[in-house]
């Protein structure tokens, strides 16, 4: 009853204010006249614009629910009729279009995305022209089938290997990742629909997201958690930004105006939107005020608030127009807005090819004892491994795709002309077919995982095959960190298969071809000397079979390089003395809730006590498994020249000339690393600054890379001094990895 009463109060004092507003049919929204529209609108309006829709279109494609724009995608933002202010939609993500495949009511068609090579792969081809390229297919996905903007790119960076959503994720290092989301956002900005860089920032893991405060010291934050999205944003404009779950020394991002106001715009000079993570109403004014335009996925509570809020002077109204016109700002830039007539029918076979190319160059060649590319005399391949059968394409969560198909391992093997053991086929698919009836690797809305590998135990032959393919499967993803045992190391049933193969088949002379079908790191030291040939092909997307097998065989050139450290062990990583390590609480799976502060170390705060000792920083010059930036090729590569000169801007030019002097066409990465050689501040050895890949070389052709580093990317934050400082005498080397510096020039600057 009171209920009943407080809305017919609402109503009435809504449809009081409705009525002082300027006729409905005098004003309608255009690019110019943002401000007029404003003023037009209602507190209970402008309330509405800074909180989502809700829910109903992620839960639409499940329940079927009528009058969402596009089944299955995140969000929309709400519509406001009466000025011409139309809804949006907004969809995940990072690896392609995460909607609803099948509509309850469209029987005749279905709704698939490319599932394209994750961040991980992507990054490892460190080649911006390549994931630009992706960029460009995957907007045009978001484009044809309604969506406004991608939840994209996700670029956080891998602190930690056990963080579950890495394989979204780029890299270890801030300008690896930078460069990778300024090439994804310029391509899907290609395409007039927007991107949000998430999640800024220090989302570095998953356990207990909602409520972990990440403690951080300034410099660290600023050098190696900010710098990525700094990148991104000076490079790119992304038209939007994604405000992460968790906090920082104390403070919700969300509500964090240092972060959201002073740091992205006031420095970085960003001018798009910040919207929140899907999170639950926390304290909305703050939010508003910090300078977070739109709260999602929104519910109607955040919105009553903020007209409270505003009422009793709790909350100043400009700082509410001020989101208003940025949430307006980010309508008139949309498909929607323009009444683009999208046509649901993105052409899904160009953009598989878009994806083959990729993962081709994002598979890292770790290890290869020349048996690699397969000889012409290997004709039939034994293929061990779950995820050989049942390729681990992606990562579960929000990052997840509903893909048209995925490739197989032997389906690419047999279309490559290659005969795959049927007996061994057959045992993994009666076993994979068991799992499936059990509802394990039924498609979800978010993904599942792989089922655990089953014993093949003493009796394995290498009988007719003439190799043996390996392949090592991990999944993961959102609300929950991976494990050490049996995740980042092998399993008891996988290192006894992989023994016993490698045992058959070397004692047959055979080879053993390793491929890890992984979305982050996992620990390669204790066993790789069972593989003749070490592949990573990360998680590839819908066609990265298909790239394997152009591997395998010698198509496609390895040119990847890692864009993280493997290690020789887990707890060689500074940070694993500060991260849930198979926490007991692996925190609330309840995203949307703030929980209660309990106190708990790894959960509830992580002391990010590593600082800059993240990933190769720590671990140059220190033994490792394999270091970053390392892959092998099937050719060979000299770094004839370099060349050290300055711009008028004060960036840093470097030319190097690099040769394939093999007998294969080839691409090669030139790493540019800086040694301080007199820092006034503690410095890592050496720090990546840019980087740059050859086209396609022949054999004895030559290239000159050409690689800019501004200013803002060579400089350190001096915490002391509270400013940003360039070295003055310094080493500029040149590397086929952060282990193997091939040239270098020291440069002094007055
Ligand atoms: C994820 C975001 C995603 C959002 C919408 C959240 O749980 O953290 O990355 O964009 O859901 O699906």
């Amino acid at each position: 009853m009171k209920r009943t009463l407080s809305l017919l109060l609402w109503a009435l004092m809504t449809a009081a204010v409705c009525a002082a507003a300027p006729p409905a049919d005098t004003l309608r929204l255009r690019a110019d006249n943002i401000s007029a529209i404003v003023q037009a609108l209602t507190l209970e309006e402008k309330a509405e614009l800074v909180v989502g829709a809700g829910f109903k279109s992620m839960i639409a494609g499940v329940t079927g629910a009528k009058g969402v724009l596009v089944p299955g995608a995140a969000g929309e933002t709400r519509a406001i009729p009466r000025l011409g202010i139309p809804a949006i939609v907004l969809s995940d993500g990072p690896a392609g279009v995460r909607i609803e495949p099948r509509r309850k009511r469209v029987k005749e068609r279905t709704y698939y995305a490319t599932a394209f090579p994750t961040g991980t792969i992507l990054a490892s081809t460190w080649n911006t022209e390549m994931v630009r390229k992706v960029g460009v297919a995957m907007g045009n996905e978001a484009l044809e089938y309604g969506v406004d903007v991608l939840l994209a790119p996700g670029l956080n960076i891998h602190r930690n290997p056990l963080c579950g959503r890495n394989f979204e994720y780029y890299s270890e290092d801030p300008v690896l990742s930078g460069r990778m989301a300024a090439a994804m956002i310029r391509g899907v900005q290609s395409n007039g629909v927007g991107t949000s860089a998430k999640h800024y920032a220090a989302n570095s893991q998953e356990t207990h997201r909602s409520g972990n405060d990440a403690r951080i010291d300034l410099r660290t934050l600023r050098e190696i958690y900010l710098k990525g999205f700094e990148i991104a944003v000076r490079e790119a404009s992304p038209w939007t930004v994604m405000s992460s779950y968790n906090k920082i020394n104390g403070e919700y991002t969300q509500s964090d105006p240092w972060l959201l106001t002073a740091v992205l715009r006031n420095e970085w000079g960003f001018d798009g939107l910040v919207m929140t993570d899907w999170t639950g109403k926390r304290n909305t004014g703050r939010q508003v005020a910090a300078g977070n335009d739109l709260m999602e996925p929104g519910r109607a509570s955040q919105a009553r608030e903020i007209v409270r809020m505003v009422k009793s002077g709790e909350l100043d109204g400009v700082y509410l127009d001020v989101c208003v016109a940025r949430v307006l700002g980010l309508i008139v830039k949309t498909p929607r807005f323009r009444g683009y007539a999208y046509s649901d029918s993105p052409d899904l076979a160009a953009h598989a090819l878009v994806a083959r190319e990729a993962a081709a160059e994002g598979m890292v060649l770790l290890q290869n004892n020349g048996v690699l590319p397969l000889k012409g005399a290997v004709k039939k391949i034994a293929l061990y491994g779950i995820a050989g059968y049942s390729p681990c394409i992606g990562g579960t969560g929000s990052g997840f795709v509903h893909a048209p198909y995925t490739v197989t391992v032997p389906e690419a093997l047999r279309k490559a002309g290659l005969d795959v053991d049927r007996a061994l086929e057959e045992r993994y698919g009666t076993y994979l077919a068991r799992h499936k009836k059990k509802g394990g690797i039924v498609g979800s809305m978010l993904g599942t995982g792989i089922p655990a590998e089953f014993s093949l135990g003493d009796a394995v032959s290498a009988g007719s095959a003439d190799a043996a393919l390996f392949v090592i499967g991990r999944q993961a993803g959102e609300e929950e960190d991976r494990r050490v045992e049996d995740d980042f190391l092998l399993t008891a049933t996988e290192r006894q298969n992989l023994e016993a193969v490698s045992k058959a088949f070397r004692a047959a002379g055979k080879p053993v071809v390793v491929v890890m079908n992984i979305g982050g790191v996992i620990e390669t030291a204790s066993w790789k000397d069972l593989a003749d040939a070490l592949l990573v092909t990360w998680q590839p997307g819908e066609e990265g079979a298909h790239a394997l097998v152009d591997i395998l065989l010698g198509k496609a050139c390895p040119s990847g390089r890692l864009p993280a450290t493997f290690p020789l062990d887990y707890l060689d990583i500074p940070s694993s003395a500060n991260f849930p390590y198979d926490a007991v609480d692996r925190g609330s799976r309840n995203t949307f809730k703030v929980s209660r502060d309990k106190g708990r170390r790894n959960v509830d705060f992580t002391e990010y006590k590593e600082g800059l000792d993240v990933g190769y920083r720590y671990f140059a010059g220190r033994p490792v498994s394999f270091p970053f930036g390392f892959g092998l090729s099937y050719t060979r590569f000299s770094f004839d020249e370099m060349e050290v000169t300055g711009a008028s801007d004060g960036s840093l030019l470097v030319r190097v000339t690099v040769t394939n002097r093999g007998d294969r066409a080839g691409k090669e990465v030139v790493q540019v690393y800086i040694h301080d050689r007199k820092p006034l501040i503690k410095k890592p050895l050496r720090e990546l600054k840019g980087f740059a890949k050859t086209g396609r070389l022949l054999p004895g052709a030559s290239e000159m890379l050409e690689i800019r580093i501004p200013p803002y990317v060579l400089a350190s934050y001096n915490d002391g001094t509270n400013r940003w400082e360039c070295p003055a005498a310094f080493t500029v080397e040149a590397g086929a990895s952060v282990d193997d510096i091939r040239l270098s020039t020291e440069v002094d600057r007055p």
